[in-house]
């Protein structure tokens, strides 16, 4: 891709618990400024009016921070580039409103973003000695909200091949880790205890979807009844076994993982293979891909984990691509918590 012009787009996500700003500079970040909101961790998950509320006292001093990190005047901006959907409704208001206030008052053009769009097109933020995929390729993004399969034929045209019929694959994690007794969210924790764990230990049985979609919550119930069975026997048994239980709830939930994109790159034929989002960061999917390089000659990519979770800075390389495309929103759009990727 090559640029003539200085672009600068000020980005701004705020689909769920995370308040975030981002300055781009073409496709460069200058700055990815992310409040994350601490107080769902008492509750458990995020609650949504918590979240808006959150939003509402964030948003101000983090497009401050990100412009002062950017170090560029706010009349440098270009555009104003916005998550307009999926996620949370009173979440998705905040941020809507103020990018259509900001576009306003600065006088730029506004740009509306899908946010499963730009987990993927993260992967096409600048960096240095980084391969990019090449079309077309497949994206797994696994988070605390999403689990899907994408075909992405090219920047804005995308077809999701799979996804989960209920739990996301971050939610299988953290719901496994509560009834495990530790704190939100778990999935970090999983992780850490599996590395000394045995995942043979204890089998748990894969759920059977048709297709390239998952399901989650079958298994969650499985570990359940067995973490109540086993402990009716020995009331220590999960303080006993731990890493060895952490070890076959995670080796479980990457098989899934894995199949499913062993079904979809034996279906299209494509070796190109990306993840993304916050369960990216797991060190099993990040071994398994990496494997899979070697036993199928598949290519992998994995962002920067700061670009893998929410984040403003994949808002605004959506942003820097629509505008070099000329495409911009009417300061009339309103926020979409259903939001399919290839609208
Ligand atoms: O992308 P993200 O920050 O937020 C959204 O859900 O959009 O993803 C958060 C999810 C949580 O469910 C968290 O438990 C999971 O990612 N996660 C992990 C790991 N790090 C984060 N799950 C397993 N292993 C990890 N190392
Ligand atoms: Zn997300």
């Amino acid at each position: 891709m090559h640029h003539k012009q200085n672009i600068y787009i000020l980005a701004i996500e705020s689909s769920c618990d995370d308040t975030s700003a981002a300055v781009m500079h073409n496709d460069k970040m200058l700055s990815n400024v992310v409040a994350t909101q601490k107080i769902h961790e008492a509750y458990g998950g995020v609650v949504p009016e918590l979240a808006s509320r959150a939003h509402q006292q964030n948003i101000v001093p983090v497009v401050h921070q990100a412009l002062a990190k950017a170090n560029i005047d706010k009349k440098l901006v270009s555009a104003i580039a916005f998550t307009r959907g999926p996620g949370l409704l009173g979440s998705l208001l905040v941020g809507t409103s103020f990018a259509k206030s900001l576009s306003l008052g600065l006088k730029v053009p506004l740009i509306e973003v899908n946010h499963m769009q730009a987990h993927i097109l993260a992967h096409f933020i600048k960096e240095e000695d980084k391969k990019v995929p090449s079309f077309p390729f497949l994206a797994l993004t696994i988070s605390g909200g999403h689990t899907q399969i994408v075909l992405v034929n090219n920047y804005f045209d995308m077809e999701i091949l799979g996804e989960t019929l209920d739990d996301a694959v971050g939610e299988a994690f953290d719901k496994s880790a509560k009834i495990l007794g530790l704190p939100y969210p778990g999935g970090p924790l999983v992780d850490k205890y599996a590395a000394k764990g045995n995942p043979k230990a204890f089998p748990f049985p894969k759920p059977k979807v048709k297709d390239l979609n998952f399901s989650f919550s079958g298994l969650k119930t499985s570990i359940l009844y067995f973490i109540q069975r086993e402990t009716r026997k020995n009331p220590n048994f999960v303080e006993q076994n731990l890493n060895d239980i952490c070890a076959s709830i995670q080796s479980t939930i990457i098989l899934i993982l894995m199949d499913k994109l062993k079904k979809a790159a034996a279906q299209t034929g494509i070796k190109e293979i990306a993840i993304g989002g916050g369960v990216s960061a797991n060190s099993g999917i990040r071994k398994a891909l990496q494997e899979s390089e070697v036993k199928y000659g598949w290519s992998t990519y994995i962002p920067k984990f700061e670009y893998c979770t929410d984040n403003a800075a994949m808002i605004g390389i959506v942003g820097y691509l629509k505008y070099i495309d000329g495409v911009f929103s009417d300061e009339r759009i309103a926020a979409k918590a259903r939001y399919v990727i290839n609208q």
